[in-house]
């Protein structure tokens, strides 16, 4: 490995994953450790250059104060401290705040001048080292990825072929619930464009048929996760000799944010809880990433913007904006209109504004008038969002011209369709999606 790196004790700060991201956007790779982190354990790590123990309000737990023991004082490496007054440093910083501008400017003295670590952390290293790990890892065996188009998993296909080229099997399921053209742009990319072994499965009818009559959201969501991994486990065994499974697993997935106990990494087991009589070891090249990291990745390796930065898409895809029981008439309203809008807010430039943007598509008719007669058809509701974590959100205010001609085209171009809505409501009270 190439890169310098600096160690993040956590001692109860909030902060932690924005004082890494600070860290990496100086060119200088960060990562984060438990605070009861040995000085033995601290030396085994990759070319560290320094120590920030990183203190703030969840430093107690059961009553007691948590500190870093006393021997990564004198492991040999410089050390400071933020938000942690009794520490043993001889600079020490106030707490952190979720600045990062501010950050970089109080850390980068002790990074560059006390520290001397170099900024060599650049997406061109992160590939040629993960190739070498990956190559190092795999040899000459073969790995079995998941390919659902998402971002995560269409740059773990593209590191993967880099690394390790016919040996990576990727699979890609169509349930039949994705956007329009979306199955089609993996194929293009991947098997055409990039020439990987993708297995193509078009399960729709499997699916449609299982969800058939089913009314109850989260009913729908087990029936379509559950149907995932029975498609991806028989195509699994159809495929002989593969040892390993790709994981689009990133930083925050095994980072808990704010953690108070040593307890780092989260238990993340194989994705979507694959059988226990499947035996894979993991691979997980992108484990190190943040996901602005992650789109970055995925424009070193040469994807599509529009892959790269495609916006966030439920796992049960569409099925989820076709309310209720799914039926097909109804399931391509919401297609059709979903790429009506996508196309719409593109012209616009809304695209690389709105955090997430789609239609949706409820189980009831309103009356209508179409051809001097008298309509009874579905409404179309558009909704569109901003977020930062997904845990709140604000509506996006649409210019009324756009909404109009997204309304027009929706109400001429989409079959049993009468009335467009705008959701107006903000999370809480509602949610992102309907079910
Ligand atoms: P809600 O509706 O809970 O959505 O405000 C928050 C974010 O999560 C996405 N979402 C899902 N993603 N499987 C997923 O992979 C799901 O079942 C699911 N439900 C909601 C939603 O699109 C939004 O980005």
């Amino acid at each position: 490995m190439k890169q310098d790196m600096i160690v993040i004790l956590d001692l109860g700060s909030h902060e932690n994953t924005v004082l890494a991201r600070a860290i990496r956007a100086l060119g200088v790779y960060s990562e984060i450790y438990p605070h009861d982190i040995t000085a033995a354990e601290l030396k085994a790590l990759p070319n560290v250059k320094g120590v920030i123990i990183n203190g703030g309000p969840n430093n107690v737990i059961d009553g007691v104060e948590i500190d870093v023991l006393p021997e990564i004082y004198t492991a040999g490496f410089p050390v400071i401290a933020a938000g942690h007054s009794k520490a043993k440093c001889e600079v020490n910083l106030p707490q952190f705040t979720d600045d990062i501008e501010a950050i970089k400017e109080a850390v980068k003295g002790f990074v560059f001048d006390t520290c001397k670590a170099e900024a060599n952390w650049n997406m061109t290293n992160f590939v040629a080292d993960q190739v070498e790990l990956i190559r190092r890892q795999v040899g000459d065996r073969k790995v079995l990825l998941a390919l659902s188009g998402g971002v995560d998993s269409s740059v773990v296909a593209a590191l993967l072929l880099k690394a390790i080229g016919d040996n990576l099997v990727c699979v890609h399921v169509n349930h039949g619930l994705m956007r329009k053209g979306e199955s089609e742009n993996v194929v293009e990319v991947f098997s055409n464009q990039l020439c990987a072994n993708l297995v193509y499965v078009d399960a729709t009818e499997r699916f449609l048929t299982k969800l058939e009559g089913v009314e109850d959201p989260e009913q729908k969501r087990k029936i379509i996760g559950g149907e995932f991994i029975r498609v991806f486990e028989e195509e699994a065994r159809k495929l002989d000799g593969i040892d390993f499974l790709g994981q689009g697993t990133i930083y925050p997935d095994i980072v808990e944010s704010g953690t108070k106990t040593a307890k780092m990494v989260k238990s993340h087991h194989n994705v979507g809880g694959l059988p226990d009589d499947l035996q894979f070891e993991l691979v997980e090249p992108l484990r190190q990433l943040f996901k602005d990291e992650v789109r970055a990745c995925g424009l070193e390796l040469g994807l599509p913007y529009e892959m790269v930065y495609r916006q966030p898409f439920p796992g049960p895809g569409l099925g989820v904006r076709c309310l209720g029981a799914i039926t097909r008439e109804r399931l391509e309203a919401v297609r059709e209109s979903d790429a009506i809008l996508r196309e719409e807010f593109a012209k616009a430039g809304l695209d690389k504004k709105v955090w997430q943007y789609f239609t949706i598509v409820p189980d009831f008719k309103s009356v209508g008038v179409r051809d001097n007669a008298r309509s009874f058809e579905y409404p179309v509701i558009i909704r569109a969002v901003n977020t930062v974590d997904a845990m709140t959100a604000t509506i996006e205010r649409v210019d009324w011209d756009i909404l109009c001609r997204i309304t027009d085209r929706i109400l001429a171009e989409v079959k049993g369709v009468n009335r467009v809505c705008y959701d107006m409501s903000p999370k809480p009270n509602a949610t992102i999606e309907w079910e």
